[in-house]
């Protein structure tokens, strides 16, 4: 069993042996990188698998390995705990949380939920398992509208924590939806100046946007999507150049799949280098190896929490299928 083969810790390879490395650890404890594509490239490189928040969950329910390391965010690797309780789910570095899910802390949704008790709760994935535990239905920016257009049309509906991806779910739906106030820290500091600018520079390039940026600058996007939907386009659409309005570290999926393209990210206001998810960054080579290596630090939950942030997010595979 893998826990006996714990060790105490060695010392980290050097750089250009990290990647071999992780690689004979993960065989050794038959483990399973999965990684999202916010990652950094060298991250993504060495993964299992790569694929969006949707994606993710989907191969985190269906993994017959007996450890996954988590390349993402806590709500990730927490999620995918939530779907594998008898395995061990790791994450490089557990500080690397989400501001979304930052932004609905548990007690203050319990509150907002009992002032809209009629309302069919749908909570996007990037929240924590205590706010998962008071949903309806989980969705991703994958599939939200998708889901949304299954509700009763009857039913008032309640979306949290992201505003901007709700808003774009209520146009796409035409449903009215109450939104709790939350928003993602990457995804609001792209400078519309500086994509206008770019626009100018760049004026047969299309711009591919996903939906947890802010209206005005959605206005501006020729095509909206997830992750997963926005690396599809760019093999899609006939166009050679692309500017991207997400974190960019999905550039680098984009250039591997379509190498002849060209493809410019939106720099977060005032220039600065916000455009970045500082939590998806946490995750490093280093810290992957140490992870593998001590079979640490891990996602632990509690099981009545568990079993019921597990059923919404059942039912939204469910309904997604
Ligand atoms: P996706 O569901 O498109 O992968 O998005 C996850 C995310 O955190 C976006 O900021
Ligand atoms: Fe959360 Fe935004 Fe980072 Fe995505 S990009 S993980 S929503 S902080």
């Amino acid at each position: 069993m893998v826990f006996s083969q714990i060790s105490a810790p060695h010392s980290t390879p050097p750089a250009p042996q990290l990647r071999t490395a992780i690689r004979e650890l993960c065989r050794e404890r038959q483990a399973v990188i999965l990684a999202h594509y916010y990652q950094d490239d060298a991250i993504q490189d060495v993964a299992d698998f790569i694929g969006d928040s949707l994606e993710l969950s989907r191969k985190a329910a269906s993994t017959e390995a007996e450890v996954i390391v988590f390349c993402g965010v806590h709500f990730m690797a927490e999620t995918a705990k939530i779907l594998n309780p008898g395995k061990t789910v790791l994450v490089p570095d557990l500080e690397a949380g989400c501001s979304l899910a930052d932004a609905c802390p548990a007690e203050a949704f319990a509150a907002f939920r009992a002032q809209h008790p009629d309302h069919y709760v749908v909570s996007y994935i990037n929240c924590s398992a205590a706010v998962k535990a008071q949903s309806d239905l989980i969705c991703t920016s994958s599939n939200a509208v998708h889901l949304v257009n299954q509700l009763p049309a009857e039913r008032p509906i309640l979306f949290a924590p992201d505003q901007n991806l709700g808003r774009w779910v209520a146009r796409q739906t035409g449903r009215e939806l109450t939104f709790w106030p939350g928003s993602c820290i990457v995804h609001e500091s792209f400078s519309e100046q500086a994509l206008l600018q770019l626009r100018l520079q760049h004026p047969e390039a299309e711009v591919i946007a996903h939906p947890e940026c802010q209206q005005h600058l959605l206005d501006l996007a020729d095509f909206i999507g997830s992750t997963s939907k926005l690396l599809e386009r760019v093999t899609s659409s006939s166009a050679e150049s692309f500017i991207v309005l997400t974190e960019p570290g999905i550039l680098h999926q984009m250039r591997r799949r379509a190498p002849q393209k060209s493809f410019h990210d939106v720099p977060g206001s005032d220039g600065c280098s916000c455009n970045t998810c500082p939590y998806m960054r946490l995750n490093t080579l280093d810290k992957l190896w140490r992870c593998l290596d001590q079979l640490e630090p891990g996602i632990e939950l509690e099981e009545s929490l568990r079993q019921r942030a597990l059923a919404p997010i059942e039912r939204m595979l469910a309904m997604s299928a």
